[in-house]
Order: structure tokens, then sequence, then C-alpha cells
């Protein structure tokens, strides 16, 4: 068998970051080596621990370690209490990697999981199946760190951009994915075109590009609305595609319904570079007390492994969390924590794992 070698660069992050990150690490080990491939891991400091010791939430060096590696497995980041002079986090990532090695997808996975308590009532897995296509380098979140402040202190603006190639590119990728999933093949598009000229502009694009994709059926849904359908209508989706706040938002209202943002990853994928990450924060609550959710970093784990080529092993870990959910030997409590602790859950994973 020949070895497939590929080179991680390792955020561990801040707060749970570590243990969560760790945790998944093992899982992926115990997947790539039976799955013949050899996972090299280097890692990087980045984070509000880094710019507490350098000033730097991530450096020229640390920053080309990451862009070196074939993929970047990233932790959750900031801390609350460390902050920039204009009072946002420092040691949030999400525009130098996004933004600096152009990141444009930001896909995240919302599905039930068997013996997850979901807050919604009377839903079994397979009603609640559909992936978030999130734009990740514009929208209002273009306006990071250009933001105004009136001289009079009294006021502030951030402005929304909308452009015709972020939008053609994140549309089209919205588009494939439909066809990858091979679900209901149904791509939606969430704006505001009621009210505001540039959603009026994507939603115009999104038509354009739909005309591309005669096997993948269209559908509209104004942001609110899709606020109250992800609750009460979620077998409507598929594949959602939106601007950066409003799949911020709406990605962590998905992760309600499934058991809480503690198993949500994300994967940030541009042209030449991708990161996978839990989607939520650090917690520093929880962190030291071995109680923290990993799953969303396993599960981050898990698209990574596809990014990378490898959709057997993908698909075998993906396997390997639904049976342990059916086993209940991983026991969610409805806020997502781990009814078992940290160790309980990379344990049953790796259980189902060395089954199969
Ligand atoms: C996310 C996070 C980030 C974002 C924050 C931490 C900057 O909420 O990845 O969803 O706003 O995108
Ligand atoms: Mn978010």
């Amino acid at each position: 068998m020949t070895i497939k070698r590929y080179t991680i660069a390792v955020i561990l992050g801040d707060g749970i970051g570590p243990e969560i990150v760790q945790a998944a690490l093992s899982i992926l080990q115990q997947v790539a080596t039976s799955a013949g491939l050899t996972l090299e891991l280097t890692e990087v400091e980045a984070g509000a621990a880094a710019y507490q010791k350098y000033g730097d939430n991530l450096s020229v060096e640390a920053l080309e370690t990451c862009k070196q590696a074939d993929a970047i497995f990233k932790g959750p980041t900031g801390l609350p209490h460390v902050r920039l002079p204009d009072g946002t986090e420092a040691g949030v990532l999400g525009g130098r990697f996004r933004n600096g090695l152009d990141l444009y997808v930001n896909l995240r996975p919302i599905k039930l999981y068997p013996n997850v308590p979901t807050a919604l009532a009377n839903r079994q897995p397979g009603d609640i199946d559909w992936v978030m296509v999130r734009e990740n380098t514009e929208g209002l979140y273009a306006s990071r760190g250009n933001g105004i402040v009136a001289t009079s202190g009294q006021a502030a603006t951030d402005t929304l951009m909308i452009t015709r190639v972020g939008s053609e590119r994140i549309i089209r990728y919205a588009f494939e994915e439909a066809r990858r999933r091979n679900g209901k093949k149904r791509v939606t598009c969430v704006d505001k075109s009621n009210v505001l000229r540039s959603f009026a502009f994507f939603r115009q694009i999104f038509k354009e590009i739909a005309v591309e994709y005669p096997d993948i059926e269209t559908d509209f849904i104004y942001v609110d609305a899709a606020a109250q359908a992800i609750v009460l209508e979620p077998e409507r989706f598929d594949v959602m595609v939106t601007e950066n706040m409003f799949g911020d938002i709406l990605s962590d209202l998905g992760g309600a319904t499934i058991g809480g943002v503690g198993v949500c990853a994300g994967a940030n994928i541009g042209q030449n570079y991708a990161y996978f990450e839990p989607i939520h924060g650090s917690a520093p609550g929880l962190a030291g007390k071995g109680i923290a959710n990993p799953l969303s970093a396993i599960l981050a784990g898990r698209l990574m492994l596809d990014y990378l080529g490898q959709p057997e092993a993908a698909a075998r870990l993906e396997q390997a969390i639904e049976q342990a959910f059916i086993a209940k030997t991983i026991v969610l409590r409805p806020d997502g924590s781990a009814e078992k602790g940290t160790q309980a859950i990379v344990e049953a994973v790796s259980h189902q794992l060395s089954k199969a």
C-alpha cells in the first residue's frame, strides 16, 4: 500500500481549544492509519495567547507554516478579555485567514444525529440534514476593521459589500455542493432583496448561475423567513447560500436545531488554502474541566479528510460517529456539552472505528 502523506498545520486555540483539538487529532490519526495515510502535524502558535505573548495573533512565520501545509486544523481562538484598542477581540483569526488567504467558502453542515436532544420537538434524523454555504470574504464583514466612527463619536457605520465575482463563485460552489451531496438537489438563496439593493443584486446573480445547473432545484427565501423555516420546516433545506453575516447567524441557529454548536464544524476553503474548525468560540469557562464536547473538532477533521481527497476515510469517520450515537455511547446534554466528558466521546468514536 502506498502511504499518502499530508502536512497539517495545527492551531490548538484558546480556552477549550487545546482539549478538543487534541481529542480530534487522536481520532484523525486512527482514521489515517487505517486508511494508509500519514498526517504530519506542525503546531503553530496563533490566537489570543499568541497575541498576549507576541503582540500579534498570527506571526509572519506562523502564517507561512500554515500556507506551506496541505491543510490547517484550527481550534477556536479568542478570549473575551483579550481585546484590541478598538474594542474588538484580538485573538480572532477570521480576517487574517479568510480574507488574507481568500477562503471564500464557509461550509457548515447541519445534520441531526440519532439520539441527540434537539430543541425541535418531534424531529428525526433525516428531517434536518442541510449545509450552509456562507460567503466568507465580503458582505457586511468586508467592513471588518474598516468601519467608520464619526468624529463626534456619536455614530459608527459599517458597509456591506456584494461583488459580482464574489457572488458568482460562492453561488457556483453551492450548486456544485448540491450535486456532490446528491440529497434533495436544491439550493436555497437566502437574502433580503425585498429591502436592500445589494441583495437584489445577489439574487439576480443567483438566477444567472442557476441556469448552468438545470439538474438542481432553486428556492428563494428572505433571511427573516429563513430563520423561521430553519425551526419550523428544516426538511425544506439541502444547500443554503447566503451573505457572510446572514450565514454566520443562521449557522448558529441551525446548530441549535441539532444539539448546539458543539456538534457543528466548518470548512473555510479557497482556491489554494483551507482551514477546518469548530464553529463555536473558545468557551474559557469550560476549559480544563474535561467536559468540552470534542465532536465539533472531530467533525472538522471529517471535513478536512474530504478536502484532502480522502472521501472514503471521511465517510468511515462519519459512520463511526453515527454508530456511536446509535449505540448511545455518545451522550449529549440538552445544552450540547458532553454528559460523560471529552474522553468518553473520543473512546466511543475510537471504539466504532476499530470495529469497522
Ligand atoms: C464564526 C465566528 C467568527 C465570525 C468570529 C469569531 C469572528 O463567529 O466563525 O462564525 O464572525 O465569522
Ligand atoms: Mn459565528
